[in-house]
Formats: structure tokens, C-alpha cells, sequence
């Protein structure tokens, strides 16, 4: 039982990868363009100030629009950044044009560990989350590390709410899901809003 979930997660996450990641540069800029827009106009988005995103790998959908506008419209951004001492976890810290990036050990920038641009849970109005494939009940599945599952454990409790953004074509009808993975209350994606609550 627990090795047909792991297989379907395991072929699920690499059909969705392999699709997104042979998109176009036409498809990925439109895909990109047509988030940004949904993602100034979705209102608590529109009304927050402290915002995490990532940048994109993988064919992930391309934030690099969103994060332009959000700059533009004075909202600060934040980049997560692997925990130094707990694996696992996720430190955020803010993102500005000026800001020195690194590589991490899964080859995926991420800004320098300055503690004075650290932002903690309790002050983060929105979490933008990365998604390998999803369903109508925000149910998600990531790259499989695990890392915004564990961030946004009890979300309820804290301020701020998770959106998951991603691809169109990367809603499936069916999940294989565990019962760590956390559900996302809203989804975005470049021609659609899902609300799963
Ligand atoms: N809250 C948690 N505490 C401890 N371990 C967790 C937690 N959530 C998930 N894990 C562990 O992380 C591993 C990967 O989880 P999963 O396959 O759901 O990753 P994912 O959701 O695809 O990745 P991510 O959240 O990074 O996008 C699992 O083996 C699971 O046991
Ligand atoms: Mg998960």
C-alpha cells in the first residue's frame, strides 16, 4: 500500500516535471505574465505587504514578472533559504534587485544568510507556494522535500495565507496524497482562480 503511494507520487512528479519543464520560453513569459496579472488582482495579495515567492526552477511557473510588479507597487518579497541547523526547514529573507544570491545544495538561488533581512511566520501576510501538481481541494504535491508542508503546518494559527501557484495543466483530478501534505485554501494559476475551502 504505502509503496503503490510512493510509485504514484514518484510518476505523478515526474510526468508533471517532464511536461512543464518542455515548455516554451513563449509559453513559460505567457504562463508568467498572465500570473503576475491574476496574482496583482487577487485582493489579498493586493492589500499585503510581506510576500514570499520563490524563484523558478524546473519549469516551475515563472515569478520573475510577479516579483517585478510586486517591486514596482512597493510590496517587499522574500526567497526562502534551507534552515542552516534544521533540515528540513525553511528560513525567508527579503528579495530587492540589490540583494547577493547563492546556490544551496539543490542548485537553487537563494539570497545570503543576513539576519537583519530575516522575516519570521507571525509577520508574512502571503506565502506563495511552488507546486508540482494539485486538485480542486488544494491538495498539492511538491518536489518531495517536504519543506512547505513542514512551513506551513498550522498555518491557521499565524497571519498570514497560502497560495499555491502554478501551470494550468497542473491540475489533476486525483491526488495520491499523504497525510502530512497540507492543503492550500486558494490556488493561482494564469487563467484561473481555485478556491478550496
Ligand atoms: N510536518 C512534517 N514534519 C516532518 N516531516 C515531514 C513533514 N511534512 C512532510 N514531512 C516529510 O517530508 C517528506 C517529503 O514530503 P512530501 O513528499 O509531501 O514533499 P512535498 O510536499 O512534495 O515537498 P514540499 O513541501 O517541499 O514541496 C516525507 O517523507 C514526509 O515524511
Ligand atoms: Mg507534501
Amino acid at each position: 500500500m504505502l509503496k503503490s503511494l510512493l510509485f504514484d507520487r514518484y510518476t505523478v512528479r515526474q510526468h508533471m516535471r517532464y511536461l512543464r519543464r518542455n515548455l516554451t520560453h513563449e509559453q513559460q513569459n505567457e504562463a508568467g505574465i498572465m500570473l503576475a496579472e491574476q496574482a496583482m488582482k487577487f485582493v489579498s495579495i493586493a492589500h499585503a505587504q510581506h510576500i514570499t515567492l520563490f524563484l523558478s526552477t524546473d519549469g516551475e511557473i515563472d515569478t520573475f514578472y510577479l516579483i517585478k510588479m510586486l517591486w514596482k507597487t512597493k510590496k517587499q518579497v522574500y526567497l526562502p533559504v534551507l534552515h542552516p541547523f534544521s533540515p528540513g526547514y525553511l528560513l525567508f529573507f527579503r528579495y530587492t534587485p540589490k540583494t547577493l544570491l547563492q546556490l544551496n545544495k539543490f542548485y537553487i538561488l537563494e539570497p545570503f544568510l543576513d539576519i537583519t533581512q530575516m522575516i519570521t511566520l507571525e509577520q508574512i501576510d502571503i506565502i506563495l507556494v511552488p507546486m508540482v501538481a494539485f486538485n480542486d481541494q488544494g491538495q498539492r504535491l511538491g518536489m518531495g522535500g517536504g519543506f512547505y508542508d513542514r512551513t506551513l503546518q498550522n498555518w491557521q494559527q499565524y497571519h498570514f495565507l497560502p497560495i499555491g501557484i502554478a501551470h494550468d495543466f497542473q491540475h489533476m483530478t486525483q491526488l495520491p496524497i499523504a497525510n502530512w501534505d497540507i492543503c492550500l485554501p486558494v490556488i493561482l494559476t494564469p487563467s484561473k482562480i481555485w478556491y478550496c475551502y
